[in-house]
């Protein structure tokens, strides 16, 4: 049964009671209509957002949670969807579908200056889920190099750092900035911005 009092494990994250405040106007508010997590419900590394040092593993991998290394993602192919797995704790973070990532590797002379400085030779990560009203992100136009969300038909642009290029999604894509260790793909820093539907 629906507890009313239990934040939805999707809902955006709050920084802070002060963010949860600014976000929900009002912290009682935000949080009664469900909208806000406060952080300190999101203790959880399952659940909370992907953080620098972790690694990624394949999201479909069912048993196989090796991080994924810069040859696992092929140049040119759709995207991989991935998640980002706690180093520390071998914790995978499944716990919220907004943690949910898009990896391609593209060619690391397309990118722009926004996408660049997040990328690890040519891999850039994104956030899965549509900016608009949330939907998950699964298609890619080899083509035109642009990610589509079928819900409502919003474009993204990886090439420049997620930037939405059509459709109603009033924001770009969250990019995750990655690093390499070795060959060992590595976050480098949190998402760009708030991953999630915009409220
Ligand atoms: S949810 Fe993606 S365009 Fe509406």
């Amino acid at each position: 049964m629906h507890r009313s009092d239990s934040p939805h494990p999707d809902s955006p994250p709050c920084a802070s009671r002060r963010e949860a405040l600014r976000l929900c106007g009002g912290a009682l508010a935000g949080l009664a209509s469900g909208l806000c997590t406060p952080a300190f419900a999101n203790d959880d590394p399952a659940g909370a957002r992907p953080q620098a040092g972790d690694r990624l593993v394949l999201a479909d991998g069912e048993g196989q949670r090796a991080p994924l290394r810069l040859a696992d993602i092929e140049a040119g192919a759709k995207p991989l969807m991935a998640l980002p797995l706690d180093a520390a704790s071998g914790t995978v973070r499944d716990g919220s579908r907004l943690n949910k990532l898009l990896l391609l590797r593209l060619d690391p002379a397309s990118l722009e200056p926004s996408a660049a400085r997040n990328a690890a030779d040519g891999v850039v990560a994104f956030s899965a889920v549509c900016t608009h009203q949330g939907c998950n992100i699964t298609e890619f136009s080899t083509e035109k190099g642009l990610l589509l969300c079928f819900c409502h038909f919003s474009q993204f642009r990886p090439a420049a750092g997620g930037e939405r290029v059509a459709g109603p999604a009033p924001r770009r894509l969250p990019m995750l900035p990655l690093k390499l260790e070795g060959d060992v793909l590595v976050v480098a820093d949190g998402f760009t911005s708030r991953p999630g539907a915009t409220l």
